[in-house]
């Protein structure tokens, strides 16, 4: 990975002229600024308590970050001066090479660390002398209960550190023909003996399926063998330990804490001496009575960072929340408790403050978790970019994953434009480009990519969708209405293009070459020009500058400007315009109005596709199935999934980066899905779907071009087939 020396430049490109302080704080007068992450609930922890603290004598005032990178993003440009982070959050700045300092753990329960995992085993699996052998050994066959997977905020360990244990006792599989998730699974099952691994191995739940199906072993322990999900009694912490009490499996690892709870509270279920704690050098220790187990694995607090420069005032303020001991509920001292999450407990202060590297040396295991070795050759998922700030949120996003153990990596190359990013991924330098629906018939027929995933919304009108407008005062008023007018695409060949006449061809009957010959007094579609000599075909567009002006806002000018009669346009589009949110000087007050498709009263366009979608070579399934993968954990970690979610996020892949909207991926997007989607609520009830239709209907091709208005003279007829999308 090119992580560290990537982020560097990265991070000097975003620099910003950092506000020079008065006092130590980067705040007006000195103060200091807290990064606030608002939750995505409806509880608004930052704009209840922020003006609480700023109006008061805090010496402290927020600042709202889009996501907790964001805010490490900004403490490094010195734009803010502390926040709160997960132990996470430290490994990323490590390979940002973010100079900052931990000042305190915030320390949610009154214990050391939020995690210590042990491992706990029934004492039929030691050896039968009082000889020490390997914990490979001592588990070799044994019967495991795994703590669960899937994501959910009551599981204790990330994928990195449910990976790191499971390699601590497993021999790394690396077969080239297998992907990485199917590797890991093989691992375990070589491993183990009929054991519960029960959740989602893989988000894709068919893929899920044949995944589980190979492997059953894997699943023959769980309570449900067919299901082996996340409903299952022997599923997450507390079901991992009934698992092993009901003698299901014979080792699980736990959390500390919660064996002690659960063996205290149950002695008369289980016999505790039954059980011992297996340490990671293969000796044992008794459970009752033992406070202080062998651990396998730590996980810290969340932690109170500050900007080097500021850390020592920040010290100072959080030792200011208490008053002799106690936590302050009200005024400022409460305000700024509730924002940094500490649910009422009281910051834990370092002295002194400590680097984030040797503060994570103390957690035992922690730090090594993510510094494991891959397999070779390492595997990546090039996504390709076309803007510097494409790039730069492709590689925190790449930083994230790898934080939380999404395998392969993701590795970011820029390109100038979406178009060489389509043909690099055509010819294998990167393997996945997100482009708009005006790409999926090319994509397929040019080039033999397909979209394996889509950027969906069930908020229908927010995906993408081609209406037909007219002016107010003009006497059209159904489609047929348009027969002999002036017609104004974005451009050649894309979405509006392709749903316009395959609509039109469907109602009159006929072939798209008749349809363009005989349907239209004229045809404005930028891009024609580069197949076409024909001024003709020029005739309603806008040029400026001795070029025709493409694209959505082309269309619109064409139509207000009054050189077509009708504009196929997206409703984005139109609200835009209605708004008055389109900054041109050609916008004039002239009002515009749909025609709507006639068997779809409800959303009157003429065909929607979903908002973007993920272009991949039609490479091997292993390939594939990798590539889905990896692209829908990123989704489930950093997307939208959890609605509610009241905690800080730390990486938002579906929301402005840089203040800006829509990089990399659309803010409006809910979720990435399979085609599958396309046929589940409440995609399915919606009519005239583009990605649905592509399947089955002959598509307009260049060539029918030829001849279809006056005498065109093609200067390449490009050489096309039948477009048939092979959906997933
Ligand atoms: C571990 O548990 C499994 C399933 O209950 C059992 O078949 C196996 O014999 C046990 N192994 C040992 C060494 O007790
Ligand atoms: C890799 O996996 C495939 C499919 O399971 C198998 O046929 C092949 O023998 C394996 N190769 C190695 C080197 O283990
Ligand atoms: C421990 O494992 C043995 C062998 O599988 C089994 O017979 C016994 O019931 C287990 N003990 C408990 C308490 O489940
Ligand atoms: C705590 O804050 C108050 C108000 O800002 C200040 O007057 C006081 O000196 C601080 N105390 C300590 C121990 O820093
Ligand atoms: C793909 O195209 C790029 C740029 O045109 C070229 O440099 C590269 O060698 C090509 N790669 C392959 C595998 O063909
Ligand atoms: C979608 O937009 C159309 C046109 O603006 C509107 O008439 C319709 O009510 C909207 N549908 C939904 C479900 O919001």
């Amino acid at each position: 990975m090119c992580v560290k020396m990537c982020l560097k430049v990265l991070l000097l490109f975003v620099f910003v002229s950092s506000v020079s302080p008065q006092g130590s704080g980067s705040g007006t007068d000195g103060k200091l600024r807290l990064c606030v992450v608002e939750g995505r609930g409806s509880y608004k922890r930052a704009s209840k308590y922020c003006p609480v603290l700023e109006q008061s004598d805090s010496g402290v005032e927020c600042v709202i970050g889009q996501d907790r990178l964001d805010c490490l993003r900004r403490m490094s440009k010195g734009a803010v001066d502390f926040g709160v982070f997960s132990p996470e959050d430290l490994i990323a700045t490590q390979w940002a090479d973010i100079n900052v300092l931990v000042t305190d753990e915030v320390r949610q329960r009154p214990r050391k660390y939020a995690s210590s995992i042990v491992a706990v085993i029934n004492k039929s699996l030691l050896p039968e002398l009082d000889t020490v052998s390997s914990v490979h050994s001592i588990l070799k066959r044994s019967s495991m209960c795994h703590i669960g997977l899937g994501a959910d905020e009551r599981r204790p360990l990330s994928e990195t550190l449910t990976e790191y244990l499971e390699s601590l006792v497993t021999r790394k599989s690396c077969n080239e023909t297998l992907s990485v998730a199917e590797n890991r699974i093989k691992a375990m099952a070589d491993m183990f003996g009929n054991s519960c691994r029960a959740g989602p191995w893989v988000l894709d739940a068919s893929r899920d399926a044949e995944l589980k199906a190979l492997f059953p072993s894997l699943c023959a322990a769980c309570d449900r063998p067919s299901k082996c999900d996340r409903h299952d009694r022997y599923w997450g912490p507390s079901g991992a330990l009934t698992c092993l009490v009901e003698g299901a499996g014979n080792f699980t690892w736990a959390e500390a804490d919660f064996v002690g709870g659960y063996f205290g509270s149950r002695t008369g279920v289980a016999n505790t001496e039954d059980f011992a704690y297996l340490c990671r050098d293969g000796t044992w220790q008794e459970i009752h009575e033992n406070k202080e187990p062998c651990v396998w694995l730590r996980r810290p607090w969340p932690l109170l960072v500050a900007k080097t420069k500021a850390a020592e005032e920040v010290s100072r303020l959080a030792a200011n929340l208490t008053n002799a001991g106690v936590v302050v509920s009200g005024g400022w001292r409460g305000a700024l408790t509730a924002l940094l999450e500490a649910n009422g407990a009281l910051p834990a202060p370092l002295r002194p403050p400590s680097t984030p590297l040797d503060y994570l040396a103390g957690a035992g295991g922690f730090r090594e978790a993510y510094s494991q070795a891959g397999c070779t050759p390492s595997r990546h998922i090039v996504m390709c970019t076309t803007s510097i700030l494409e790039q730069n949120k492709c590689e925190w996003l790449s930083e994230a994953g790898a934080v939380y153990g999404v395998e392969p990596a993701v590795q970011c190359l820029r390109k100038e434009d979406r178009e060489a990013c389509m043909v690099a991924v055509k010819n294998g330098t990167c393997d996945v480009t997100v482009a708009s629906g005006d790409w999926l018939v090319r994509a397929e027929r040019d080039m033999s990519l397909i979209p394996i995933l889509h950027e969906t919304t069930p908020i229908i009108n927010q995906s993408t969708t081609v209406v037909a407008y007219v002016r107010e005062d003009s006497k059209l008023f159904k489609m047929a209405d348009l027969k002999g007018t002036r017609a104004a695409f974005p451009s050649f060949d894309g979405l509006a293009w392709h749903s316009v006449l395959r609509y039109l061809a469907n109602i009159e009957k006929n072939t798209c070459k008749d349809i363009l010959k005989g349907f239209f007094k004229s045809i404005c579609a930028p891009g024609t020009e580069k197949y076409l000599t024909d001024s003709k075909w020029m005739e309603g567009c806008v040029m400026e500058e001795g070029k025709v002006v493409g694209g959505e806002w082309g269309a619109l000018r064409s139509l207000v400007e009054g050189k077509s009669d009708v504009a196929f346009l997206s409703m984005a589009t139109y609200n835009q315009y209605v708004a008055k949110q389109i900054p041109e000087p050609w916008v004039k007050d002239i009002k515009i109005k749909p025609i709507c498709a006639e068997d779809n009263e409800n959303y009157c366009f003429l065909s929607w596709s979903n908002i973007g979608h993920v272009f991949a070579k039609k490479t091997t399934i292993m390939r594939r199935q990798e590539i889905v993968n990896v692209m829908t954990k990123l989704d489930q970690l950093f997307g939208k999934h959890n609605p509610n979610q009241a905690s800080a996020v730390m990486f938002s892949l579906y929301g402005p980066y840089n203040h800006q909207n829509n990089i990399l991926f659309h803010d409006n997007t809910k979720a990435l899905s399979t085609s599958d989607v396309l046929r589940t609520h409440p995609f399915d009830k919606v009519p005239l779907n583009f990605e649905r239709s592509l399947k089955d209907v002959d598509s307009c091709h260049v060539s029918d071009l030829t001849g279809a208005v006056g005498n065109v003279v093609p200067k390449l007829v490009l050489i096309v087939s039948m477009v048939s999308v092979l959906f997933l």
